[in-house]
């Protein structure tokens, strides 16, 4: 079923000639929030159309921004002569047959995190949209974070030296109000610490991952360890140029959202993130205190900008992703390793899982 919610057809002019007509696939917290930014932040795009399978979700997000359509079927905007690309923000587990579908439609994609749950799927989405001759972006929006990018100019331009010790973290707002049981096994390697694999190996580049030790609780919900869920890690990557990093997960943190990296080397040190929303610190009868964000799409706001904006450029300039699909599958080799070796209590070769 289509639905139209806007009498014109697609939203404001940019002022650029030839906007680009981006449609969301996902209408839920990340697909609503990249749409608004989307239509009121990123040069050069327009919105031509939500969708999502839930009724009433795509009319409703379409209605905020004036998107041009909405639908409750993916089908249609895949159809659509009025959409040149698409963001995929549905749930991950649908995100490497929609990149398939979407890549086959010579829609240009821009998949959220993580972009396959296994190597062939993941395989199946990179060869996809190189068949198709499509931009495949994914969602590491930490690469856009401007701490996380000059980290790696520091590495870049020599003042590092030879990355030895790499960090990275990210631990969610808290207090945790999920129910244990709505979130799918294996969620803290696949979508959270995903972003932090990514991140180690950006500000450690050209090198590989080579093994993988986990270690994973339930230290916020211990009563839902029996049935699988887990909400805290700490994952340990050797790197076949002998740097050792380290990659770290929580589900709550009461002080706020935290995302922090960390490059170590033989030249200097470069850390990025403090969890800050601004650079006020107060000073009062009771302390020092700074404001910390309860949502990633604040303390990240720039960053998610960031990589909406060079999605839209790379597919008005026909120039790759700044952030593709192999990335994705390097990081899912390293979630899919620590997976295993919390399975098996042991060290897990990245070679094992492929
Ligand atoms: N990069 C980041 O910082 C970041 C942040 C949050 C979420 N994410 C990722 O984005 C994805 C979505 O997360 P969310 O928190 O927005 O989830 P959500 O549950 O809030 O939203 C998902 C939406 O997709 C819709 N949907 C379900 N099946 C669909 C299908 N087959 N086709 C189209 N739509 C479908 C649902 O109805 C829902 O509206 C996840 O993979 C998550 O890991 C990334």
């Amino acid at each position: 079923m289509t639905t139209s919610t806007s009498p014109t057809a697609l939203a404001s002019d940019t002022g650029i000639a030839t906007p680009v007509r981006v449609a969301t696939i996902g209408a839920g917290r990340i697909g609503s929030s990249h749409t608004e930014l989307i239509a009121r932040h990123v040069p050069g795009a327009v919105v031509a159309a939500v969708a999502d399978p839930v009724d009433g979700a795509a009319e409703r997000l379409a209605g905020a921004v004036d998107a041009g359509f909405a639908t409750a079927d993916i089908d249609v905007v895949l159809a659509s002569p009025d959409v040149d690309a698409v963001l995929i923000t549905a749930p991950a587990r649908s995100h490497s047959e929609l990149v398939c579908r979407a890549a086959a439609a010579g829609k240009h994609v821009f998949c959220e995190k993580p972009m396959a749950v296994t190597l062939d799927e993941a395989d199946r989405a990179i060869a996809a949209a190189s068949d198709a001759d499509v931009v495949l972006q994914v969602g590491f929006n930490r690469r856009f974070a401007s701490g996380f990018a000059a980290a790696r100019r520091a590495v870049d331009d020599g003042r590092v030296g030879t990355p030895q010790l790499l960090r990275s973290l990210t631990r969610d707002p808290g207090p945790w109000h999920v129910d244990p049981a709505r979130v799918p096994q294996w969620t803290i390697f696949l979508e959270t610490l995903i972003h932090d694999f990514d991140t180690l190996c950006f500000l450690n580049p050209g090198a590989r991952p080579a093994s993988v030790h986990a270690f994973a609780d339930a230290l916020i919900r211990p009563d839902a360890k029996a049935s699988g869920h887990l909400d805290t890690a700490i994952v340990t990557i050797a790197f076949d140029n002998g740097a050792i990093a380290t990659a770290e997960a929580s589900f709550s943190a009461l002080y706020g959202y935290d995302v922090r990296g960390e490059v170590f080397g033989s030249a200097g040190m470069a850390t990025a993130g403090d969890g800050r929303t601004s650079d006020m610190t107060f000073y009062g009868a009771a302390g020092i205190a700074i404001d910390t964000a309860r949502r990633d799409t604040v303390l990240l706001h720039n960053a998610y900008v960031g990589e909406l904006t060079a999605f839209v450029e790379s597919v008005r300039s026909g120039s790759p992703a700044v952030v593709g699909g192999a990335d994705a599958r390097t990081a899912l080799q390293i979630a899919l390793a620590a997976i295993r070796s919390v399975e098996t209590g042991r060290t897990v070769t990245v070679d094992e899982v492929d």
